[in-house]
């Protein structure tokens, strides 16, 4: 879904494999105890959730991991996700990757790729405000 970089500059720069794994890891467990989208994911298996957000980060940013999860549109339609809760998880991964120290250049790219996936995600009917 994700338009595959021409290089892994982003997936270096963010610490590879080990320094992916810890930001992600922090991001998940960010977004699942969230006061605001945590109800979200309650019954969701974290970790199996970890795997699938680190290996579709490694397709945003270059890494070599492959995305091995359901297609993201279908598992997200019928969750009726609102343009703030969206907004949410970027403020989110923003604010965790600041807390990591990442390189902002990449670290901006990942977020702005996850923006324009957005639209595909959330609910249709959703007013986008
Ligand atoms: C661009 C934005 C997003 C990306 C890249 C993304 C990525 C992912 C990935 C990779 C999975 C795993 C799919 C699988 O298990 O096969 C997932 C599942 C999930 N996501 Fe997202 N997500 C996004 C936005 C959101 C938002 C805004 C919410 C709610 C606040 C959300 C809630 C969930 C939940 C509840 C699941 C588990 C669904 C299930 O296991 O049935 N996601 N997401």
């Amino acid at each position: 879904m994700s338009q595959r970089p021409v290089d892994d500059a982003g997936w270096r720069a963010l610490g590879g494999e080990p320094g992916m794994m810890a930001l992600v890891a922090d991001f998940v467990d960010r977004m699942i105890s969230d006061p605001i989208i945590g109800f979200r994911f309650v019954g969701v298996d974290r970790d199996r959730l970890l795997r699938r957000e680190l290996e579709h980060a490694s397709e945003i940013l270059g890494g070599p991991l492959r995305y091995e999860g359901r297609p993201l549109a279908a598992v997200h339609r019928r969750l009726g996700i609102h343009a703030g809760q969206l907004r949410r998880r970027l403020a989110i991964l923003a604010a965790v990757g600041r807390a990591h120290g990442a390189d902002p250049v990449a670290l901006a790219a990942w977020v702005e790729a996850d923006r324009a996936l957005g639209p595909f995600l959330i609910d249709p009917g959703d007013c986008h405000g």
